[in-house]
């Protein structure tokens, strides 16, 4: 289980914010997911909403990082920016994967990327490519943002 109290704070005000909600996102998924393969209720537009709102939310924010990293002029731009492509690709891919077929195995398919290889992606992203980002933004007076 990969937990965002281990993701370092960047003490940027709107990406440490949206960072926790992506963490929470994929925590509901993973729960309503869960609910799904129960058959207690039914939970499909559910997890129909959630999956749109951590798809809409992440391009949102990537958006959000990579605007502050052109106006700050940040070295590492293209290729932080290359890694959020892929990342929005995978992310639709799953999405699309739901749409096209709801059954046990895309659930548990599913339930592997909310539990475990988004939270590890975004986790290891904070660490390393988001971590520069931010230093270099505060050194370079992004600090109010
Ligand atoms: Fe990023």
């Amino acid at each position: 289980m990969v937990d965002f109290k281990y993701a370092p704070r960047l003490d940027i005000g709107f990406i440490d914010r949206e960072h926790q909600k992506a963490f929470d996102d994929a925590n509901a998924l993973k729960g309503l997911l869960e609910s799904a393969l129960e058959a207690s209720k039914p939970v499909a537009a559910d997890i129909e909403n959630l999956l749109q709102t951590l798809l809409s939310d992440t391009i949102n924010h990537f958006a959000l990082e990579e605007k502050q990293m052109r106006e700050y002029q940040f070295p590492a731009l293209d290729i932080h920016r290359k890694e959020h492509q892929r990342v929005l690709k995978w992310m639709e891919k799953e999405h699309r994967r739901w749409q096209l077929d709801q059954s046990v195995e895309t659930i548990v398919h599913l339930q592997h990327y909310a539990g475990e290889q988004f939270p590890a992606w975004l986790l290891n992203h904070i660490v390393t490519m988001d971590t520069a980002m931010a230093s270099y933004l505060r050194s370079h007076g992004g600090d109010a943002l």
